[in-house]
């Protein structure tokens, strides 16, 4: 059983990776850390706790950072434009929403913030710690900036984000890298052992309507919750950005936890020095050193993920929240 904290911006596909995280056996959760990203802080945060509130996973959780480490100090950036999307019905749609349905909560956030309970934990842990950041990744560079002693206590960082085939946020790059570039960078050149999940590995490895119709056969709240969510990710997929099988969509996430749980869910895990473009039309890009002869390797990169395994994983996983609900 690995440790793990999970760092998030809950969010539909954090949302199955925490319940994944909780209802795992291969997993000891010991934390949950919010970060500003899909949404703004107060509603990561709310999410998280409505998460853990709803299917009584007793860990505790720190609230993150509310904004990047460097990136938009000066306050002069265009307002994103948000496309209102609509489902058939006329329904409003999107990839994550507030509350998520779930009811609200007295579950409150820590005093602790995120960045300071990394160091705390870390400084004190007598077991190696697994970190696995599926939201920007400014929390954990910012218990870097801290004390970086902190690595001797890390087995390894996974991150959701960046890609080399693949993209979203913009034309080049993924929306957790995007987000917060110089953090992604720090995180890279901190000596752990860092894993990157892309989209190559997220998107190759997507689940479909049937997969959902498989999940909410389980019947826990946790399950149908789950497919509930992934649901509403395929009919987003449909409308923006559908993917070559129809009625399927990425779950990004918590195939972070699917590789803790079976690391053959990743298919082509390359050992390369990668770097995070800063500013410019590359800015957020997560760029693989093509010179495989020059440079110090710096992570391992998924190239592709095995769809099929990672749905199997879901369920199984799933199965565990019958017993336990
Ligand atoms: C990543 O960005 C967030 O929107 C998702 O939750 C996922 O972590 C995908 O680019
Ligand atoms: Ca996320």
């Amino acid at each position: 059983m690995r440790k793990v904290i999970l760092d998030v911006d809950t969010g539909s596909d954090d949302a199955v990776a925490i319940v994944t995280a909780a209802f795992a056996k291969e997993v000891d959760l010991v934390a949950l850390c919010s970060v500003w990203g899909n949404l703004p802080i107060d509603v990561t945060t709310d999410n998280t706790l409505r998460v853990v509130s709803a299917f009584d996973i007793n860990v505790p959780v720190y609230r993150g950072c509310a904004r990047p480490l460097v990136k938009d100090l000066v306050a002069d950036y265009p307002p994103k434009k948000i496309r209102k999307l609509v489902d058939e019905n006329g329904r409003p749609l999107s990839m994550h929403t507030p509350n998520m349905g779930l009811p609200e909560t007295d579950r409150k956030a820590e005093d602790l913030p995120a960045a300071m309970f990394y160091v705390d934990y870390l400084r004190k842990a007598d077991e190696k710690v697994t970190v696995v950041l599926v939201g920007p990744l400014t929390n954990f560079a910012l218990a870097l900036r801290i004390d970086e002693r902190i690595i001797d206590k890390v087995e390894e960082v996974i991150v959701m984000g960046g890609g080399h085939h693949f993209a979203n946020a913009r034309p080049c790059a993924e929306a957790n890298i995007w987000n917060d570039p110089e953090a992604a960078q720090i995180v890279l050149e901190s000596g752990c052992k860092v894993t990157f999940v892309p989209l190559d590995a997220t998107h190759q490895a997507y689940i479909t309507w049937d997969d959902c119709v498989r999940m909410r056969k389980i019947g826990s709240p946790a399950s149908v919750f789950c497919a509930e969510q992934i649901e509403q990710r395929i009919r987003v997929h449909s409308l923006t950005q559908p993917l070559e099988v129809p009625d399927s969509a990425a779950v990004h996430d918590p195939l972070c936890i699917a590789y803790i749980i079976d690391p053959s869910v990743l298919n082509d895990l390359r050992h390369v020095h990668m770097y995070v473009g800063q500013g410019g039309p590359g800015e957020g890009q997560t760029i693989v050193d093509g010179r495989y002869y020059t440079q110090k390797k710096n992570c391992w990169f998924a190239f592709n993920g095995d769809r099929d395994r990672f749905a199997d994983i879901l369920i199984r996983v799933l199965e565990n929240s019958v017993v336990q609900s």
